[in-house]
């Protein structure tokens, strides 16, 4: 977010923003709500999740360290769309609405940067709608391990942990599903586990809709 901001608005910006530490599993924003200020993430983890009155729900992302929420209430004033909550304990950089307006009307870099953001996300979800639409729950799976994987030393690690219920809940199938799923693509040999992260077998992993083949 911060990148090519020049160091004496960047010192600006250090003024006005102040650091809060939240636990595990707290809502930071609540969907529904008005907006009020900006969140970066300097460290720990996030989910943006959307439910209905009965609490069932759908993970739209999670966020890392580096990345940042509650920028759409404050650019048309809408109340907050989704809730965000803390997966692990979070240090956040907090900027409320009035110094976050003033900041982007005094630096084009930090503009640019949240709008390449946001294209990123409506690619992500344009994808997401797409294997929504398209794919069965195998092809889904794929994609996301897929999605999730960074290289590290030639080989295609999912650094990050996922559990099978946020799986679930980010493709829209149940937590038995994905279960089953998984297991089948760990017995085919398209990934294994190792120290509790997934390691992907990059030359038998199947292009995002050709899916393994079904039991
Ligand atoms: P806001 O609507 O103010 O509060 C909820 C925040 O969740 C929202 O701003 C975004 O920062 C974030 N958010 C909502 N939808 C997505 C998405 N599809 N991908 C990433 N972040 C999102």
């Amino acid at each position: 977010m911060f990148a090519g901001v020049p160091d004496a608005q960047l010192e600006q910006i250090a003024k006005v923003a102040f650091q809060r530490r939240v636990p595990r599993l707290t809502t930071i924003v609540r969907a529904g709500d008005s907006t009020d200020s900006l969140y970066v993430l300097i460290s720990g983890g996030a989910k943006v999740l959307n439910s209905d009155e009965e609490g069932r729900e759908v993970i739209l992302t999670l966020l890392g360290p580096g990345e940042f929420f509650g920028e759409m209430g404050l650019i048309d004033g809408s109340p907050r769309s989704a809730d965000v909550m803390s997966t692990e304990t979070c240090e956040l950089l907090v900027i409320t609405k009035n110094d976050f307006k003033r900041c982007l009307a005094e630096n084009f870099d930090l503009c640019l940067n949240i709008m390449k953001s946001l294209v990123r996300r409506l690619r992500e979800a344009d994808r997401n709608i797409e294997s929504l639409a398209l794919m069965d729950v195998y092809g889904r799976v794929a994609k996301l391990l897929l999605d999730f994987s960074e290289e590290e030393r030639g080989e295609r690690i999912i650094r990050r942990r996922l559990t099978k219920q946020d799986i679930a809940k980010m493709i829209g199938a149940s937590r038995e599903m994905v279960s089953r799923v998984m297991k089948d693509l760990e017995n085919q040999g398209y990934f294994r586990v190792e120290d509790g992260r997934i390691v992907i077998l990059e030359k038998r992993v199947p292009a995002p809709g050709a899916a393994a083949a079904r039991p």
